[in-house]
């Protein structure tokens, strides 16, 4: 074969186009799966052979760079790299970048017996080229490999493609943020946000601070378990780290030569505990203070009417600077607390000599202040999304994080957006409702969801959409503190958020994505990630029908096979195989399990099911719940699954700040001997027990009989309402009283607290 292929190249240009002809009439034919989809992919009929002796061809050093970056590629994967020239066109890898600023990072890319040729708008654009034909490549180590034929024309739909790593929380070694970043650029990210300053600890080099080193770095010990139990237990080890000036360095040399921006985060007014430490001088009351050891927001902030802040924070910003060479400067935002600013002399003091209104007013100046200085140097501010309140800083650009509302107000104020709602975009979510999913901060955000993500909101209209500038997916790092686990929260999350980045929005199509996808993990196995398997596990559907509620089991594993048990034993190979949906017909678990040959693949599906007489029954809700606690469907009150403590498993149906009330329709009027319904109390996350609850029964849906009143509910976590009942009717109507508003010295106190109630239970 070789010797053959020796022969062709020898025999010249002529016999070159029809030895090549044959030479691949019958190569094996690579299937196209290229993450994030191109925007259009023709296929071919030949192939191209990539062997040892083809060669890369490329002038300039941007691509000369990306030329080296393929063949370091190469040679982790073959062994071997290819020679790299000025000049040819046999057996070659041609790179050629043009000048297009308006859409420098597309590119187009053919392939075929004769070549590969990538020409890219600009240098990035030649870059984006090789990393789809990286993915053009097969997946198995060989010799010689074939590129399947094929004419790409691609570019990105957003020009803002972000990942975000929070390394306050937890610390990460240079050598994984580079891979890190080589993940991003792999996916065509174009963007890393880099959260360098936090409570619990500052991790960047500031030369003229050196405490910020010495003590802010380094906290004492850290919480385990859940910031939201009663018991709160400390590790008691010393924790710290932070990166030197030539680290970063390094790191954004790394990025740049994969084109991607590095944005440094410099957290201000709050998440300042670790600066406060080192310097007591820059809070409200001069401290003492300790870098955090607990999760949450702390309310001592910087000091807003102190001038030493302001100069603290441009010395900071001074050093920063150079390090980072892109425009964007996040400066934080969030989670500003203004309880120490209410009291603070210096504080009140500012307000009245600017005429601040109120303490939002307050921090507002604040931003704006650090605005003026940074546009001084020439660089733009990034802040989260309460740099909204009190007024937006002339000229930045907003990350909207607490949903999608601020980045609307924020369009339609005229001003960039970059979207990170954290029902989609948050990756330090749960990705799957199994039970044995390692510790996370709450919330539950499948690939699928995260792949369904669409950036623009309806609400703008086209002028105002044009300020969308991308999306940006954020890992908070408080329960990461490994990088495998860092590893398995964000892939293949982030490869689904590419798409839904870089992809037409019109070629998007979530089980084609799968089905590339099974490639995929075989490049992300070759890059030693530690990727979740979540999607071709097996999941469970329930739906109801006229008998009650069925699960359909299904599993995205080539020639998996699914069986299930409903005694609650393990599910083995040889349990019940799955051949359609499963009826529930009394209370107990289902547990099913997808086996790859003899071997179980991923976590198992386990559902505890209450079987009883509203299961699968017509429920109509008075009002909506909330947004963010919406299982999506009336009917998940009685679908027989009672909603867990942690209440990110979509059941809970919670009402901020209001009442519930819910009917549930028996098909006919019959005996009724208990009424019941879950909810919860877990009051440092703003849920509170019921004021009261009430069921009512009628026969005919007009006139209702008051049946149970309960109005203690004493539990932490879930508190069970069960009443004996003796009634006759067909309507069950549940009435639920919210507690009100957050009591003064409570966590989120004078906020609307949360009611959360799940499976309605009628026997
Ligand atoms: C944030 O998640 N506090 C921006
Ligand atoms: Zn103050």
């Amino acid at each position: 074969m070789k010797k053959w292929i020796y022969l062709c190249l020898l025999g010249g240009a002529a016999a070159l186009g029809s030895c090549s002809g044959s030479r691949h009439a019958d190569a094996p034919k690579g299937k196209v799966s290229i993450i994030p989809m191109p925007a259009s992919v023709t296929e071919k009929q030949d192939s191209f052979l990539l062997d040892k002796h083809t060669v890369i061809v490329a002038s300039g050093e941007a691509d000369r760079k990306t030329a080296a970056l393929f063949n370091a590629w190469l040679k982790e994967f073959t062994g071997y790299e290819l020679d790299i020239k000025e000049q040819g066109d046999r057996n070659a890898i041609t790179l050629h970048s043009g000048n297009d600023s308006t859409n420098a990072e597309g590119y187009t890319l053919n392939a075929d017996s004769k070549g590969v040729t990538i020409n890219g708008n600009s240098s990035a654009g030649t870059f984006y080229g090789v990393q789809s034909l990286i993915q053009l490549l097969p997946v198995q180590k060989a010799e010689a490999m074939y590129i399947p034929g094929v004419s790409i024309t691609d570019a990105p739909r957003f020009a803002y493609r972000g990942l975000h790593l929070d390394v306050g929380r937890h610390f990460f070694p240079v050598e994984f943020i580079k891979k890190y970043i080589d993940l991003l650029a792999m996916h065509k990210f174009n963007t890393f946000h880099w959260h360098l300053t936090e409570d619990q600890g500052w991790r960047i080099e500031i030369k003229k601070y050196p405490r910020l080193q010495e003590v802010a770095s380094k906290r004492k010990e850290t919480m385990v378990g859940h910031y939201s139990e009663d018991n709160q237990q400390y590790d008691g080890k010393p924790y710290g780290g932070y990166y030197t000036q030539e680290q970063v360095k390094e790191v954004v040399k790394y990025a740049t030569d994969h084109f991607v921006t590095v944005i440094p985060e410099i957290e201000m007014p709050g998440h300042a505990l670790a600066a406060l430490t080192a310097y007591p001088n820059l809070g409200c009351t001069g401290g003492p203070y300790a870098v955090g050891t607990k999760w949450g927001v702390f309310d001592d902030v910087f000091c807003a009417g102190n001038d030493s802040v302001f100069t603290f924070l441009q010395d900071v910003l001074d050093e920063v600077l150079p390090l980072f060479p892109g425009k964007y400067i996040h400066i934080g935002g969030d989670e500003c607390p203004k309880v120490r600013w209410e009291k603070c002399p210096k504080c009140q003091t500012r307000m009245k000599q600017e005429g601040l209104k109120d303490a939002h007013a307050l921090q507002s100046y604040f931003i704006q202040r650090m605005e003026k200085y940074l546009n001084s140097k020439g660089r733009q501010i990034i802040g989260w999304d309460e740099i909204l309140e009190g007024g937006l800083a002339p000229n930045a650009t907003v990350m909207s994080w607490r949903g999608i509302e601020g980045g609307i107000a924020a369009a339609k104020q005229h001003h960039d957006v970059i979207m990170t709602p954290g029902n989609f975009c948050y990756f330090d979510h749960y990705q799957s409702q199994g039970h044995n999913e390692p510790l996370a901060i709450g919330g539950f955000t499948p690939v699928s969801k995260v792949y369904s993500y669409e950036p623009v909101p309806a609400e703008l209209s086209k002028e105002e959409a044009k300020y969308i500038k991308g999306a940006q997916a954020n890992l908070w790092t408080e329960y990461i503190a490994n990088t495998d686990y860092l590893e398995y929260m964000v892939y293949p999350r982030a490869s689904a958020l590419a798409e839904v980045l870089w992809s037409p929005a019109d070629k998007r199509n979530y089980d084609n994505f799968v089905e590339r996808l099974k490639v995929h993990v075989k490049r992300l196995d070759q890059k030693k990630v530690n990727y979740a398997k979540h999607v071709f596990e097996v999941t469970g559907t329930v739906a109801e029908n006229d008998k009650g509620v069925a699960v359909k089991l299904d599993s995205k594993l080539d020639g998996g096979k699914i069986v299930y048990t409903l005694d609650s034993t393990a599910p083995t190979l040889q349990s019940t195989a799955y051949t359609g949906p499963v009826q529930i017909q009394q209370s107990g678990t289902l547990r099913a399990q997808v086996f790859q040959g003899d071997k179980p693949f991923g976590n198992e599906y386990s559902q505890r099911f209450l079987f009883h007489k509203g299961l699968g029954k017509k429920v109509t809700l008075a009002t909506p719940p909330g947004k963010e606690y919406d299982p999506g469907n009336a009917a998940a009150l009685v679908n027989g699954i009672e909603g867990l403590a942690s209440y990110n498993d979509g059941q809970w149906f919670g009402y901020n700040g209001k009442n519930m009330e819910a009917v549930v329709e028996l098909d006919s009027v019959q005996d009724i001997r208990l009424v019941g319904m879950n909810t919860l109390n877990l009051r440092n996350n703003w849920v509170y027990p019921p004021k009261q609850v009430t069921f009512s029964v009628s026969e005919d849906g007009k006139t209702y009989k008051e049946v149970y009143k309960q109005t203690a509910f004493s539990q932490t976590g879930i508190n069970q309402v069960r009443g004996k009942v003796d009634a006759r009717g067909r309507f069950v109507k549940l009435n639920v009283t919210n507690f009100g508003t957050i009591p003064a010295g409570a966590v989120g106190a004078g906020s609307p607290s949360w009611l959360f109630i799940d499976e309605m239970i009628i026997q």
